[in-house]
């Protein structure tokens, strides 16, 4: 693991954007495995500017998320989707087609599941792997657990995750407590991982993912075993180490 630590989440935001750079003038059609939540916001900004003042073509690049609620159709205002698509895909030139995030919707989502893995295998597997991490050290929505869930799957959320999100939607009783999520696996199968921790709250997941043994009740302790991994800290995630 390779762990740099930034005054603040703007220069770790600014660190990880040229990451992405770098991989895309060098293969243009690269794909890319992208991310929700708050902390890649700052990232997504900064390859918003760079593709704006012409130095990043998105153009060819494809790419797939992480995640999606089970439940939560495209359209939907917290959906992931429309996350990504209000974040960053409505901002650059990607073609949407390109662009790939799990289904959390239809009849078989156990199905939708097995389809997204199969998706990115047909693609040719994640050059590139963008992840944060949540307070109980999760990686997209692989849980604590006592063991590792290889393939995309259904995940249950728990309640520190549904307590954590619940402020992207209007009430508690509003956030699924199902997702699509890919799965150990999937993650460990991209060819270089980057992941972006921030602010103290996320200091004692960020130990543990360094520090402590590879246990899946700390979901992302697992990247100790990827053989290319960057982690980018601002000062307050890298406070316990
Ligand atoms: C969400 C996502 C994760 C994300 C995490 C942290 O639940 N599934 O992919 O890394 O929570 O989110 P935030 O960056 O908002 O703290």
């Amino acid at each position: 693991m390779t762990i740099r630590v930034f005054e603040n989440d703007r220069l770790a935001a600014k660190a990880a954007a040229t990451i992405f750079a770098s991989e895309i003038l060098k293969k243009p059609d690269c794909i890319i495995g992208l991310a929700t939540g708050s902390t890649p916001v700052p990232t997504y900004q900064e390859l918003i500017r760079l593709n704006q003042e012409g130095v990043l073509d998105f153009s060819k690049v494809r790419s797939f998320n992480l995640d999606e609620y089970v439940g939560l159709a495209p359209e939907h205002p917290c959906s992931y989707r429309r996350f990504m698509n209000e974040q960053l895909f409505d901002h650059i030139n990607i073609d949407k087609a390109n662009t790939h995030v799990p289904s959390g919707i239809g009849d078989d989502p156990e199905k939708n599941a097995a389809e997204y893995d199969a998706a990115i295998e047909a693609a040719g597997g994640v050059d590139l792997q963008l992840l944060g991490i949540g307070h109980n050290g999760h990686i997209g929505f692989n849980e604590p657990c006592d063991r590792f869930i290889a393939p995309t799957n259904i995940v249950t959320l728990t309640d520190s995750t549904i307590n954590a999100n619940t402020r992207f939607f209007e009430k508690r009783e509003d956030v699924p407590r199902k997702a699509i999520s890919m799965g150990i696996r999937t993650i460990m199968s991209a060819r270089r991982i980057l992941m972006i921790a921030t602010g103290e709250g996320k200091a004692q997941a960020v130990r543990d993912m360094i520090c402590g043994d590879i246990d899946p009740r700390h979901p992302a302790s697992i990247l100790q075993a990827h053989h290319n991994v960057q982690i980018l800290l601002d000062k307050g995630a890298a406070s316990l180490l």
